[in-house]
């Protein structure tokens, strides 16, 4: 049986695709995960106890991630590497946590892979190649220069060079994606989409930063984790793959919608302070994936995936209640 080693299964990303892989394969996953505060134990919760474990530690750890790298002797056992520390706001505040989980850990697991001969796949993000003008008729290709603009985006930058050079100095069996930005179920309501549906849930107002002319690429989670699973079972080893689901909508068009949605004035927000360095605009051309690998996205109605996600929120206020004092208190101390 397949063995798949999954760090950062915890978070939001990493937990849809625990339970992605378990339902459409016969894998065994071992979940290696820290418990940061963006863990969440609730979203592995009900996984068949004899295909799913959960390890708490910290990848940068060598003397945890070896040992269970070293349990992954099967031909198509891998490992598939999500744990980062994730959100630019905080790299901000404090860059230090991004730098040790996210370039450090990648290194100490890129060593036991090395180690051990077994494969990896380096989950990573769009912003590493910096930003585009709103009118640029180009979007990211696994060909565009790296310029990442924070200390989230810089680190992983760096990963992601570490895994390259790996692959190309050590033979490490190797594969990466970049990814665009994620909705869905269990993503932490510091997040922008959540924030905006759990904040009009809580009765305040949603936050746009600045005008709210900035543009994400939207994805459905659920299509990160078919990619993945996709690039796992058949990408070319040494090989990046971008992923994206042609999702463009600005900040502000995605804050009118969840308050239509809600049934609530499209206008009742409130504009607050901008991001230091904010980015303007992601956009990623995922031909490469869908023409070699024959991958293509099943969620491609944004408004009915956003609409199914503000009913998860509305049926998991017990999920999330109790941090969103907290999380808003820490925007409000920076004026967002
Ligand atoms: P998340 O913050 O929700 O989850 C991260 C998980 O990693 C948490 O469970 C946390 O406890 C764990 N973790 C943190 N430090 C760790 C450490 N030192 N050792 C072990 N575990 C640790 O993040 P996410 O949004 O699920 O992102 C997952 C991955 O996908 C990241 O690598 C991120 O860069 C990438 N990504 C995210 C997006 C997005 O839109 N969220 C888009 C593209 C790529
Ligand atoms: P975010 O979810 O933090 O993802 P990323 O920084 O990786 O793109 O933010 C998405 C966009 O939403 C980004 O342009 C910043 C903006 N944003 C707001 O306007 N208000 C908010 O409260 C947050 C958290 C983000």
């Amino acid at each position: 049986m397949q063995q798949v080693l999954v760090t950062g299964g915890a978070g939001f990303i990493g937990s849809n695709f625990v339970h992605h892989l378990i339902a459409a394969t016969d894998a065994r996953v071992i979940v290696l995960d820290k418990m940061t505060y963006a863990a969440s134990p609730a979203a592995l919760e009900g996984l068949p106890a004899d295909r799913f474990r959960l390890v708490v530690g910290d990848v940068a750890d060598a003397g945890t991630v070896g040992p269970l790298v070293a349990e992954l002797t099967g031909p198509d056992d891998a490992v598939v590497h999500f744990a980062a520390e994730s959100h630019n706001d905080n790299s901000l505040r404090d860059p230090s946590p991004f730098i040790q989980t996210n370039i450090v850990g990648t290194f100490v697991l890129l060593e036991a892979v090395r180690a051990h001969d077994v494969r990896l796949h380096h989950v990573s993000t769009d912003e590493v190649y910096g930003d585009l003008e709103l009118d640029d008729p180009a979007r990211f290709t696994e060909t565009t220069p790296y310029q990442p603009s924070s200390p989230y985006s810089a680190s992983k930058a760096g990963a992601d060079h570490l895994v390259r050079a790996w692959v190309r100095s050590f033979g490490v069996r190797a594969t990466l994606s970049n990814c665009s930005n994620n909705y869905g179920p269990w993503q932490h309501i510091e997040k922008f989409i959540p924030r905006q549906i759990t904040n009009v849930l809580a009765g305040t107002r949603p936050r746009l930063y600045g005008a709210g002319a900035n543009v994400r690429d939207w994805i459905h989670t659920e299509d990160h984790s078919s990619a993945v699973r996709t690039i796992l079972e058949r990408g070319q080893i040494g090989q990046t793959y971008l992923i994206g689901a042609d999702g463009e909508r600005s900040n502000i068009e995605v804050v009118r919608l969840i308050l239509q949605l809600l049934g609530r004035d499209p206008d009742d927000f409130d504009h607050v302070t901008d991001r230091a360095g904010h980015d303007l605009r992601y956009a990623i051309d995922s031909s490469r994936l869908r023409a070699e690998l024959g991958w293509s996205p099943a969620y491609t109605d944004f408004e009915a995936g956003l609409a199914a996600t503000i009913d998860w929120y509305r049926e998991h206020r017990d999920w999330w209640e109790p941090a969103k004092e907290a999380v808003e208190a820490g925007y409000a101390a920076r004026g967002q």
